[in-house]
């Protein structure tokens, strides 16, 4: 019996985003570790970041991504059948993030989950999404990657303060007769690198406790340069294998949004992958690197501001601690 192949596609039906309102500026890292402007600027690109109020949670942030999204997609909440939300800063281990989001925009008919991927949560979250369209095209899904990392930043480690910031950023996806949607997405992790960027404590290998607590190890570790080399190899590798499964060349992409960690790693994409950096939606300068919210926010100011039209194709790539890397093809 010939089994006859139903899935559908997953289009992107609206795009929002959320910064918290205070600017952290270079000026005042100056101040709390020993660092400058001119270090940071040249090395990374970011002039400042945005940090959430102490007490504006992960799912407050996501929320209003969401809120936003629902708007721009002209939908009600009740129509979302599943919330994603990829983060690594969740408000709580328990219940997880989306739950939360639920309860904030009062989609009383979702299903509700977290996705760990730090940096690449976002993709791999839509990447689901896509999954459980292609099999339920009733489905409409709103996928949301959001992180506080200040909440888990030593912010006397200057090797890694100086690099984060807070952040949300969503889409909603929903099956569009016609519509292309999401193409294909390029996937990996490699756990057996997990130790060059990564939180040793806080979780069930090293519970905070009364002795540990000077350690601070539920703060963010990294080995900056071999992440940076690790970062360039699968963004570069991830884009052109999504490239050759979608049957498409670069020269047919006519935007880039990569993960927004460093300027110079995303200068060498650019290189490697023989195209110019105007096609990149950047906003490192302003945000800092935001996790897994970083390409969710980026997509969002991008398809406000470029002007994206319908049938543009559209190459999203990330890379974060796992490791995760991702890619993704999608046409709008
Ligand atoms: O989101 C997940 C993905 N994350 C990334 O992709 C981040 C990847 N890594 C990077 O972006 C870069 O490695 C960093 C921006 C973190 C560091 O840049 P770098 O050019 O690799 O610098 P480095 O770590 O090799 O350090 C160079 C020097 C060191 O001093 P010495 O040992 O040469 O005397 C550091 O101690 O810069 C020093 N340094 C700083 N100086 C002033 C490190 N951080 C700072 C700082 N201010 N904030």
């Amino acid at each position: 019996m010939l089994i006859q192949n139903h899935t559908a596609s997953a289009s992107i039906l609206g795009t929002g985003s959320y910064l918290p309102e205070r600017i952290m500026t270079n000026a005042e890292l100056e101040k709390m570790v020993d660092t400058n402007d001119e270090w940071i600027r040249t090395r990374t690109g970011i002039q400042e970041r945005r940090i959430a109020a102490p007490n504006e949670t992960t799912s407050d942030m996501a929320a209003a991504a969401a809120r936003a999204a629902l708007e721009n997609a002209g939908i009600e909440a009740q129509e979302i059948s599943m919330i994603i939300c990829a983060t690594v800063t969740p408000d709580m281990f328990f219940p997880n993030t989306a739950c939360f989001v639920q309860a904030k925009i009062g989609a009383t008919n979702a299903v509700c989950f977290d996705v760990s991927a730090a940096c690449s949560g976002f993709l791999y979250a839509l990447e689901i999404a896509r999954q459980f369209i292609a099999v339920s095209p009733e489905k409409t899904i709103l996928v949301i990657g959001a992180d506080k990392l200040s909440s888990i930043v030593n912010w006397e480690d200057r090797n890694t303060c100086v690099l984060f910031g807070d952040g949300a950023g969503a889409a909603i996806l929903r099956h569009r007769a016609g519509g292309s949607g999401i193409i294909t997405t390029s996937m990996g992790s490699d756990g057996k690198l997990a130790d060059i960027l990564y939180t040793p404590g806080g979780g069930s290998a090293a519970p905070t406790t009364s002795e540990n607590v000077s350690e601070k190890l539920a703060t963010i570790r990294m080995n900056g340069r071999e992440t940076y080399k690790q970062a360039v190899k699968a963004m570069v590798d991830s884009s052109q294998q999504a490239l050759l499964q979608a049957g498409i060349t670069i020269d047919q992409i006519s935007c880039i949004i990569p993960h927004q960690a460093n300027l110079r790693i995303i200068e060498t994409i650019a290189n490697r992958l023989h195209v110019s950096l105007d096609k990149f939606h950047l906003n490192l300068d302003r945000f800092g690197n935001t996790s897994a919210a970083a390409v969710a926010i980026a997509l969002d100011e991008a398809a406000r501001t470029r002007n994206f039209k319908q049938g543009d194709l559209i190459l999203l790539v990330v890379f974060g601690g796992g490791l995760t890397w991702a890619a993704s093809v999608i046409q709008w």
